[in-house]
């Protein structure tokens, strides 16, 4: 089972283009995150006035909190090419290679999911990072020979949803690492009205409000709240959206009143009922929610450690009161939770 709200995309594609219409072309226009605005602002500017490349940008954290947006507003405002490729799409040397000499001086090579390199694809990037130097190695046996390529002065922005998934040698490559937090619901609501402006639809500001409240910190899940709160709000009602159109729709999505969805009820749910309030160990836990570990330990579990609902122990995860108060409401009276 896939998280709906969260999903890059849908199949056909489609949500994807909303999603990149959505995207705050300049830092200016990219909410919140205060602190990496303003390092990352000087850093830009250092950079353009030397002409130089700007240091490779690690950016660290969960899905949909702007990593990707980021690269691009980084590559916009150095006015250079960009390049992006998925770090498990790289299957050998040579694909790396082949993107890395294609590179013009000073471009943007944006990978996401870096910790999902394989080995030999991440050895060849050290020196590129480090020397703008390709090594090839040509021939076998004692008939090999090392080639040295060198390389444009280019940028590395890294994406990933954990810098504990990195290898030491590469993420010491890394000039920058910027973590994005989660979003205050003063931001979401900014994000959720310029959206709106954007999608062209009228949302009045106690339901945007309403709708940054449920949107679990993540602009995505904003913006995905907003586009369905659209469809109720067009195929039921006038087309504008008001606090009351805002609360249908989100009661049709099952968001309930702190922004968790089935997905997040069930995780806690289970712990509480199958594993006894836990501890439970994530692959125990993965096997009876049908999930894979990797998905509930950067999708699902962040938010509900800083919720504090749950929390994760050297033996395995466990629901705090708090959670299973959450849930407890949710079992005397589902009404209690919207
Ligand atoms: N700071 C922001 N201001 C305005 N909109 C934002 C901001 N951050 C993200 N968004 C919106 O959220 C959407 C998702 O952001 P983005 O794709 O950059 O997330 P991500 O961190 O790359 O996620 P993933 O880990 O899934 O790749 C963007 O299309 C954009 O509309
Ligand atoms: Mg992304």
């Amino acid at each position: 089972m896939k998280d709906q709200l969260l999903a890059p995309a849908l199949e056909d594609g489609t949500e994807d283009l909303v999603e990149v219409s959505l995207r705050p072309p300049s830092l200016t226009e990219f909410v919140g995150q205060p602190r990496i605005k303003e390092q990352l602002e000087i850093a830009l500017s250092a950079a353009r006035a030397r002409a130089e490349a700007l240091d490779h940008v690690l950016l660290v954290g969960p899905p949909g909190l702007g990593k990707t947006s980021l690269a691009y507003i980084l590559r916009h405002e150095l006015g250079v090419g960009i390049r992006c490729v998925a770090g498990p799409a790289l299957e050998r040397k040579g694909d790396m290679a082949a993107i890395l000499t294609a590179l013009e001086p000073r471009d943007i090579l944006f990978v996401d999911e870096i910790h999902r390199l394989n080995r030999a694809v991440e050895e060849i990037l050290y020196p590129a990072l480090e020397d703008f130097r390709l090594d090839i190695v040509v021939g076998q046996g004692p008939a090999a020979r090392t080639l040295t390529l060198d390389l444009p002065r280019f940028t590395l922005v890294g994406a990933t949803t954990r810098t504990g998934l990195l290898t030491t040698p590469l993420r010491d490559r890394f000039g920058m690492t910027y973590r994005l937090g989660y979003y205050d619901a003063e931001e979401l609501g900014t994000i959720v009205r310029r959206s709106a402006h954007i999608l062209d639809v009228e949302v009045a500001a106690d339901a945007a409000a309403e709708i940054a409240r449920r949107s679990r910190g993540t602009p995505r899940i904003a913006n995905r709240i907003l586009r369905r709160v659209r469809d109720v709000a067009e195929v039921r009602h006038n087309g504008k959206v008001s606090p009351e159109i805002a609360q249908e729709a989100l009661e049709l999505l099952e968001i309930d009143g702190r922004g968790l969805e089935p997905m997040d009820r069930e995780l806690l749910r289970a712990i509480v009922e199958r594993f006894d309030g836990g501890p439970v160990g994530l692959s125990t836990l993965a096997v009876a929610l049908g999930e894979e570990p990797d998905t509930i330990e950067d999708v699902y579990e962040p938010y509900l450690l800083q919720l504090g609902f749950i929390q994760r122990t050297p033996r395995g995860r466990i629901v705090t009161s708090l959670g299973r108060e959450h849930i407890g409401a949710a079992v005397l009276s589902d009404n209690s939770l919207f």
